[in-house]
């Protein structure tokens, strides 16, 4: 029968009244044997209770039972919300709690690995520390991963995790306004999907298998099944070996499959729906998460169109020519080059959010499907935030005949892939569609510096723990 409140939800209209909380005892600090101030935080906010003997709920033995107690150990406390004289610092909430009783719930070790204040701070904050000459502990990126249940309880994390969410969710919710089916593929199978060697290899039951690269045939053979609209949610398993701020051996991937009527802009338009609706929403309905990430990395909101630029792969290399950058026309960009030409189109387009198409056919995988007009290039395109893909897609291959050459021609052992060519000639639509990796989303539209930022755990070519 008691009320519960959030601690975010703790505002001066709840003056005078009784409230419990749960959270962690995030900082402790006593004043003399009869006063304390514990700061407790739940999600992303805090609070500051002050416990003061007086005659009738707190004795200095309660103050002294505050005091002892080590930092983020799980706390109840009820008390009056009351509105301080002078503004506080430090904490989220603007009221305090004149603490009643204070249960502890769970103790937490007395020596932290990390302090969560410490690992909360933004660069500014060290810098600043530096300056006055207080000492302030930076948490390295590998002491969080290490100990990242501790990491996570920083806001800024709550906040990535919780935008997390919201862009799976956001995309589920249109993928199925627009029609498509959600499909679960499997991630156990005879042969690597994407080709290339960053596969990993497991024995199945005495059988050679892989972990799949991505749903891509089977997204397809659900189109040959005659779903018309297919999406999946899950995961993707990239044996990586280089090291980079944006590569995970194990992420989550956005896919889409779909019927083509008669261009392959009709992917490209869902595409660009999506991601201008995903931004709006984050931008309107996410504020809370996205302050408290910009409070520990501070970003500048994403540059976007109401309708998102689409140029030619031809037309990009052009820019990158123009502003003196040697570029192959019929080779990929590396990463670099994207993002000289993610500042050249920010510059003369105004936006950070842009799609990229009609690449050369011999830098796309074997199932792309070359352009019509000039076989050379390809039905197909990159996504880009912030001068880093998120995204690629095309139009695939629906004949067998082509699809066999193709692969072949890319050195593809058709005997691996027989069941995913076959499928093709009992009646298969036109199709295309995208993958999108989840965390890059995430980290891009924040920009972060890191992609195990986006990462509840992640998995790189030197972690498997926690
Ligand atoms: O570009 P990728 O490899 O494309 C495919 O998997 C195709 N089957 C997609 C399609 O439908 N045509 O991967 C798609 C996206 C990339 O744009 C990138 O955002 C993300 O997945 N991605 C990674 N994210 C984290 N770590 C990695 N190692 C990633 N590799 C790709």
């Amino acid at each position: 029968g008691r009320k519960w409140t959030e601690i975010g939800s703790l505002t001066a209209d709840l003056a005078d009244q009784s409230v419990l909380i749960r959270g962690s005892a995030q900082a402790i600090r006593a004043v003399g044997k009869k006063m304390a101030f514990l700061v407790v935080r739940q999600f992303m906010s805090t609070v500051q209770c002050v416990v003061t003997v007086d005659k009738e709920f707190v004795s200095a033995q309660m103050v002294k039972f505050a005091n002892g107690l080590s930092k983020e150990s799980i706390v109840d406390v009820a008390g009056v919300v009351s509105i301080p004289k002078e503004a506080i610092k430090g904490t989220t909430q603007q009221v305090e709690i004149q603490v009643k009783k204070i249960y502890c719930i769970n103790r937490a070790v007395p020596n932290l690995p990390i302090n969560i204040e410490d690992a909360a701070r933004s660069e500014k904050e060290f810098e600043k520390a530096e300056l006055t000459g207080e000492q302030l502990v930076r948490v390295g990126q590998d002491t969080r991963l290490n100990y990242r249940v501790l990491d996570m309880r920083t806001p800024a994390n709550q906040g990535i995790f919780r935008i997390q969410c919201e862009v799976e969710n956001i995309f589920r919710q249109f993928m199925l306004s627009e029609g498509f089916v959600g499909i679960h593929s499997p991630k156990l199978i005879g042969g690597s999907s994407e080709g290339g060697s960053a596969v990993f290899k497991l024995d199945y039951k005495g059988q050679p298998a892989c972990l799949a690269q991505s749903p891509q045939l089977y997204k397809q053979m659900a189109i040959c099944g005659g779903f018309g609209r297919v999406f999946e949610v899950g995961s993707v398993f990239r044996a990586e070996d280089s090291y980079t701020h944006r590569h995970l051996c194990e992420f989550v991937g956005l896919d889409a499959e779909m019927e083509i009527k008669e261009h392959y802009f009709e992917v490209i338009d869902i595409v660009d729906r999506l991601f201008v609706s995903m931004f709006d929403y984050l931008n309107e309905k996410c504020k809370k998460q996205l302050e408290a990430i910009d409070r520990q990395y501070p970003f500048e909101p994403l540059k976007y169109l109401r309708k998102t630029l689409v140029l030619t792969f031809q037309e990009g290399v052009q820019m990158l020519k123009e502003a003196g950058v040697n570029v192959d026309p019929l080779g990929d960009l590396n990463t670099e080059n994207e993002r000289k030409l993610g500042r050249l189109v920010l510059d003369e387009y105004n936006t950070e959010f842009y799609i990229l198409h009609r690449y050369p056919l011999a830098v796309r995988p074997f199932y792309t499907m070359p352009c019509y007009d000039d076989p050379v290039y390809s039905n197909s395109f990159d996504v880009f935030i912030r001068g880093e893909e998120i995204i690629s897609g095309a139009q695939r291959i629906h004949s067998p005949e082509l699809l066999t050459s193709r692969a072949k021609a890319c050195g593809i052992d058709v005997k691996t892939i027989s069941t995913y060519i076959d499928s093709f000639r009992y009646g298969a639509p036109p199709h295309g569609g995208f993958g999108v990796g989840l965390e890059r989303v995430v980290m891009l539209f924040c920009a972060l510096n890191n992609i195990r930022k986006t990462s509840l755990f992640p998995r790189d070519p030197q972690r498997l723990v926690p």
